[in-house]
């Protein structure tokens, strides 16, 4: 069994929510106080010991690569100027670890993104996607978590979050057989339905860990009325064929691809900081 240690960033996304500051700058560099999404994410994905990075990017953000790119002599500068405090907030990525830029070409939806991995993933091996506006705190590393159970059971795994009534129909939903502890075997899955019609509360955040046949589901995904490929459907396939499985995020996570969620996480990490918690709490008052 191969070890899992590939990862999928989409970030081809419009990100209309967040126009017009997202003309130029891409969502995934919207920074939480002073860290973009994009970087959390990429730490996480390297602490669950992923060693490639693969981007689906579109052709306004190149800002993202740039932001991984070492600064050989501004770092030089810092040191010399005794400010390593400095010098290490440039070191966004370890040198070790492989960056891949692939272009969306056109934004046809989370299912076209992951897509465009296709040839750098072997047949034998499974990978992971990150969706960097999902940003979740938690204890425990997520993706890991992910990981040990996609790698133990050789089977697609997803993670999934209760959400409110009001939000079910913007999220892929499960239903699930009886979960043990935090892990399931997923007997249904459809995406944005009514809460009527939702089979579940459960629905599927921003990580997974996906098999290659995933790509072949892919190709044969329609568009739906968006003109959009959407991996909810594709996964449904996966999930009638190989059989899927969802893990219970344990840790908070806040959905930045919208406003509100974006200013609660950025809210949330302040108050993190004894020194901006103090500051924000008086000018409340
Ligand atoms: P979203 O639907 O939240 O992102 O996609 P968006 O389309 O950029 O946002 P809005 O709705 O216009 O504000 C979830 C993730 O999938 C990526 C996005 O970049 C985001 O990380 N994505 C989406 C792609 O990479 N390509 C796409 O065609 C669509």
């Amino acid at each position: 069994m191969k070890k899992i240690t590939k990862a999928v960033f989409p970030v081809g996304g419009m990100g209309t929510r967040f126009l017009p500051a997202t003309k130029s700058i891409p969502k995934e560099l919207l920074p939480i106080i002073d860290k973009p999404l994009i970087q959390y994410a990429v730490e996480e994905a390297v602490e669950a010991g992923i060693t490639t990075l693969i981007f689906i990017t579109s052709a306004t953000k190149h800002a993202i690569s740039d932001h991984f790119d070492p600064m050989p002599d501004l770092r030089a500068q810092f040191i010399k100027q005794g400010k390593h405090h400095l010098a290490e907030k440039l070191d966004t990525l370890p040198l070790e670890i492989q960056r891949v830029f692939i272009p969306q070409g056109q934004p046809l939806g989370l299912g076209h993104a992951v897509l465009q991995a296709e040839s750098l993933i072997e047949e034998d091996e499974m990978f992971a996607v990150l969706l960097a506006d999902d940003f979740i705190e938690a204890d425990s590393n997520p993706l890991s978590c992910l990981i040990e159970h996609a790698h133990q059971q050789q089977k697609a795994t997803i993670s999934v979050e209760q959400v409110a009534a009001d939000r079910i129909s913007s999220y892929g939903v499960i239903g699930a057989q009886a979960w043990h502890d935090d892990l399931a075997q997923v007997s249904e899955i459809v995406e944005k339905p009514s809460v009527e019609n939702a089979p579940s509360d459960f629905g599927v955040i921003g990580r997974y860990v996906l098999p290659h046949s995933i790509f072949q589901r892919l190709r044969h995904t329609d568009m739906d009325h968006n003109r959009e490929i959407q991996l909810t459907d594709a996964l449904k396939q996966t999930l009638q064929d190989e059989g899927l499985q969802a893990v219970k995020l344990s840790g908070q996570r806040f959905d930045c691809g919208c406003q509100e969620g974006f200013v609660m996480a950025n809210l949330h990490v302040a108050m993190e900081n004894p020194d901006l918690a103090k500051k924000i709490k008086q000018s409340i008052k």
